[in-house]
Formats: structure tokens, sequence, C-alpha cells
């Protein structure tokens, strides 16, 4: 069990109506092993009492500037002593000061003086959240002082809209700041596809599957999160990318083969988790094909990139070559043949009757050594763990 023992965590709370979750958070770090400091904005004050932090964070919490809680300079001490600044909830004002290197109070001061990592839950309206203004100093802060956010969530807000902007679960923040202090890949280099591949057919038409690219962002913002330099290589799906991992965009499986190939020689891992068309027309028609002739195209096959690698890599110890493949029987047979043909080091396997929509999945995850895991019904995060765990 992951923990945050011996950690000093110096937690910002700003003024949205979120701030009572901050509540809970402070005491599931505290449950955790950390030492917890409050530092809050005079209008978080307005949200929740100081009081209520101070009893269970243990410490007295520091809001003003010239308010001396724990000394003259507390402004440059409480970021001193800290290993990490966690602030949740983030308003838009804050993030606005910070993104401008404004210390024009006592939490935006202490940010800036801070030289450690910040993660940072904002929560604000949807239209707050959209607004150029406020995505343009998101970015800021990720590109260029290396902010992590947990990402706000969608649904019903406390102003009634329904949308994104609410702050993440305490809970779902926890896992973010355990995954972020084990950072057990850094040094590590993974490069991981997502997605489907498209196959263009004509102007208008194409070839391609129902692949969300949900586990492969999974994967990638799991292993960012643990430390690793990722490398994300997409097909088009809905999905926003992951903070801090170098993003390549690609449509068919020709043009995924080539970014795989252009990433993996210094790779440590390639997680293939794309749904890669299986074949692509031979060619692509400049000029809509009309339907009489649509039953005429020619389809060849599309490189099997992951059997590709293991040709390649056949006498290498790295890069580490993970696979997925969908069956509708005899799993471990099948995966353990394509082990072999594929020469994978593991095989991440899943029955179609058990491919569940959404967040969630149900595999099997075999490795050359003959070991497997079975993992029943589990979260695609929890899966990505599994996955990187074996990295
Ligand atoms: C009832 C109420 C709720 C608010 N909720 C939010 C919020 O969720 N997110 C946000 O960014 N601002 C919110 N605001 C606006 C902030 O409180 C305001 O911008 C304030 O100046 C932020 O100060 P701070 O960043 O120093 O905490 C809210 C204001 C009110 C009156």
């Amino acid at each position: 069990m992951k923990s945050l023992k011996g950690m000093h965590v110096l937690m910002g709370v700003t003024g949205g109506i979120a701030a009572y979750k901050s509540a809970e958070l402070c005491r599931l770090l505290k449950k955790s092993g950390a030492t917890v400091q409050i530092v809050m904005s005079e209008a978080a004050c307005q949200f929740i009492t100081p009081l209520t932090l101070e009893a269970l964070s243990g410490r007295p919490v520091a809001v003003q500037m010239f308010g001396r809680t724990q000394g003259a300079l507390e402004h440059i001490d409480m970021p001193t002593e800290a290993d990490l600044m966690l602030i949740a909830p983030a308003t838009a004002d804050y993030l606005a000061r910070c993104a401008t290197g404004r210390a024009s109070d006592l939490i935006s001061s202490v940010t800036l003086a801070f030289a450690g990592p910040v993660i940072a839950a904002p929560a604000m309206n949807t239209n707050m959240y959209t607004n150029p203004a406020t995505r343009r100093n998101l970015e800021t802060l990720r590109h260029y002082h290396g902010w992590h956010f947990v990402e706000p969530t969608s649904g019903e807000l406390a102003c009634g809209t329904v949308g994104q902007g609410r702050m993440a679960s305490p809970q779902d923040i926890m896992a973010e700041v355990l995954a972020f202090t084990h950072r057990d890949l850094a040094q590590k280099k993974i490069v991981i596809t997502a997605g489907p591949t498209v196959e263009d057919i004509d102007p208008v038409r194409y070839i391609s599957n129902r692949s969300s690219g949900k586990t492969g962002y999974a994967l990638a913002k799991r292993a960012q999160l643990r430390g690793a330099d990722v490398v994300l290589i997409s097909g088009p799906v809905s999905l926003a990318p992951p903070s801090n991992c170098q993003i390549i965009h690609v449509r068919s499986a020709l043009e995924m083969e080539a970014a795989v190939l252009a990433h993996c020689d210094d790779a440590d891992a390639v997680v293939m988790c794309a749904a890669v068309a299986d074949y692509r027309p031979a060619s692509k028609a400049d000029e809509k094909i009309k339907k009489p002739q649509l039953n005429q195209i020619q389809l060849v096959p599309n490189p099997d990139i992951l059997a590709g690698l293991g040709e390649k890599y056949r006498n290498a110890s790295t890069p580490k070559l993970i696979g997925f493949a969908l069956e509708t029987e005899n799993l471990k047979q099948n995966a353990t043949a394509k082990l072999q043909q594929k020469g994978a080091d593991v095989i991440v396997s899943n029955l179609a009757a058990d491919a569940l929509e959404g967040d969630m999945t149900k595999v099997t995850i075999f490795e050359s050594n003959g070991d497997f895991q079975e993992t029943g019904i589990i979260t695609k995060a929890e899966l990505a763990d599994l996955i990187l765990n074996l990295i």
C-alpha cells in the first residue's frame, strides 16, 4: 500500500464552492502519513473556516500575508519546508495570478516561492473553465512551470449548469498525488499507441473501428504520473490528451507504424494499445467513388506493427513489447500463440463478451515466462497500473 509517510505537503485552498471538499482531502493526506500545512486565500475563508482545516491538519492555518501565523517570513519558510504543493480547489483567479507570476497575497506568494512540484485541482463554472483566458493560463502553468493538473470532471455544477468544471473527488486527487509521488518509472521512456486507425477509401469514406482510445490514454496518464517520459501515438479519438506527454496524432496504420519506428529505438517499453485496422484500401481514390464501383475496392493487409517490433528487437532486452488481443474463444491458447508469433513480452487479452464500454474493463495479462493474472472487473486506470508494474 502506497503512503505519503515522511512527506510534507503544503496544501492550498482557494475560494470556490469545492473548498468544502478540502477538509476530506486534508484528512486523506494525514491518514496516508503526510504532514500537512494549509494555506488559504482570503476568499477561501468565505467557504470553509480555517478552524476546520486547522483541526484536521493539526497546524495553524496561514491566510494573511502580514498575519504572521508562523513568523515574519512564512511566505518563504513554508515553501522551503514542503516536498509538494497541492492546490484544491484552484480558482480561475488564483491560476491567473500564478500564470502571470503575481505575489499579491499569501497563497500566490507561497506558490511563486515554491520550487518543487505543484499539483492543482481546478474547480469552476464551465464557462470560466473553457474561457480562452483560463485555457491559456492552464497551458502556461503546464508548460512553463511543469504543473500537474487533476482535471475537473463533468456533471452538474453548484451553479446549476452541467459541464466540465467540478473538482475531482478527494479520493481521485489523492490517487493522483500517490501516483505522482511514487515515480517508479522515472528515467523510463514508454511509447504508447492508442485509439483506432482510419484507412481512407476516398475523400468521404474510410475503414475504421470503434476503439475509444480510453485504455491507451489511461496508460499514458498513469505512466506520466509515475515519472515516465511518455510518447503517445494516437489515432483519431475524442479524448483530451494527458498533460506532459509528447503526443503524436496519426490517422492510418502506415502513419502509426512510421511514428512508432521513429520513437522506439531508445524506448524501455512499447505498449501497442491501438486497434490498428487489419486492412486498408490498396489506394485512396482522389474523387468520391461511385456506388456501383464501391464493391470493387481492393484491400491490402496493414503491417502488424507489434510483430515487426518483435522481429526487430528479437535479441534485444529492450524495448519491452506489450500487445493487446481481443478474442472470442480460447483466451489462453491464443494469447500464448501470439506471445510467440509476435515476439512480445506481454499480451493483455480479453474476451469479446467481456469487452466493456466506458471506463471499466476485465482482462487476463499473459507474460512470456508463462505467468498470467486475471483482473476481474477493474477501471482502465487500474489496468494501466497493472501493466506499468511489469515494466
Ligand atoms: C458563491 C461563489 C462561488 C464561487 N465559486 C468559484 C469557483 O468554484 N471557482 C472559481 O474559480 N471562482 C469561484 N468564485 C469566485 C472566486 O471566489 C473569486 O474569483 C475570488 O476572487 C477568488 O479568490 P482566490 O483565488 O484568492 O481564492 C465564486 C464566488 C462566489 C461568490
